[in-house]
């Protein structure tokens, strides 16, 4: 039987107690109920879905339709696990009204546990009107994808003072502004330790080191399934990738030699029904094929 669904308070409880919390992302339904039989605490349907689902070259392009769709299939796969939906580019930097009529859209439509943000200080307005609107938030700092361009790349940060600082600064006014959990992404492990002790609410990394309450990976990395590029904080657990064009290897293979479909992979026809078709195939005056 699956484990109960995690709450906000239960996090907060691990935390406390200094349980690790095992997070991973998934788009579909499929690898949301591996996901759930594998005992995670929490799933991330994030807009990295763009890249490891629809081959964009970033997240940039992903639409919050899009987003709604895929954690609606997470959810029904994985109906005991904390969801949280990931808001995409534009659904929330351009207002707060859209913020939180962008936020409700998961909770409504896909029924997620929480939404996930990235930025710091100049996302807090937007973290008060959705948490003022009864909706657990999610901070994420460090490598913000959306905003890569501005970052120079998909590159680590607060690798120096004034970069840490600012993730410090970043990591308290989200706090300040009402976040229930936060995301450290691509930091120094000191950063991270850091800022994981300096908040009372849980503090997740994702290529954050390993002093931080839990960690997150994609799941098409840690499954070896997304190929463009493997960022330096993963650790592959398969190679999906290589399963499965094997096995579609073998099937071609199969298919053009003859020897699939067998005999166990046929629908016969009812008892006594195929000499009556035999009978009727007659009337096209066609030499039958079994003939
Ligand atoms: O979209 C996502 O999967 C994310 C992670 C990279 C943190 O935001």
């Amino acid at each position: 039987m699956a484990a109960r669904k995690k709450s906000l308070y239960d996090l907060h409880q691990m935390k406390e107690k200094g349980q690790k919390a095992v997070w991973i992302t998934s788009y579909d339904y499929p690898t949301a109920q591996f996901a759930q039989a594998a005992g995670v605490d929490m799933i991330l349907v994030g807009d990295s879905l763009g890249m490891c689902v629809y081959g964009y070259r970033g997240t940039v392009p992903v639409t919050m339709d899009q987003c709604i769709v895929h954690c609606e299939a997470v959810r029904r796969g994985a109906p005991e696990v904390f969801v949280m939906g990931d808001m995409p580019f534009l659904s929330y930097q351009t207002s707060c009204e859209d913020a939180v009529r962008n936020a409700g859209r998961f909770l409504k439509e896909a029924d997620v546990d929480a939404i996930k943000l990235e930025g710091g200080k100049r996302v807090t307005p937007q973290v008060k009107a959705i948490v003022d609107a009864g909706i657990v938030v999610c901070g994420h700092i460090g490598l913000t994808p959306q905003s890569s361009g501005q970052l120079g790349g998909h590159k680590a940060q607060g690798r120096t003072l004034e970069s840490a600082t600012l993730l410090v600064e970043d990591a308290l006014a989200l706090h300040e502004a009402g976040i229930h959990l936060l995301l450290l992404e691509a930091i120094p492990p000191e950063v991270g330790q850091f800022i994981t002790g300096l908040l009372p609410i849980p503090v997740y990394g994702i290529g954050a080191g390993m002093h931080t309450d839990g960690q997150l990976l994609i799941v098409s990395d840690l499954l070896g399934q997304f190929q463009a590029f493997t960022p330096k904080f993963v650790r592959k657990y398969a190679n999906l990738a290589e399963v499965a064009t094997n096995a579609m290897t073998a099937y071609a293979q199969d298919v053009r030699s003859g020897t699939f479909p067998a005999e166990e992979h046929c629908y016969r026809m009812v008892e006594g029904e195929f000499p009556k078709f035999q009978e009727m195939a007659r009337r096209y005056q066609r030499p039958a094929p079994w003939a």
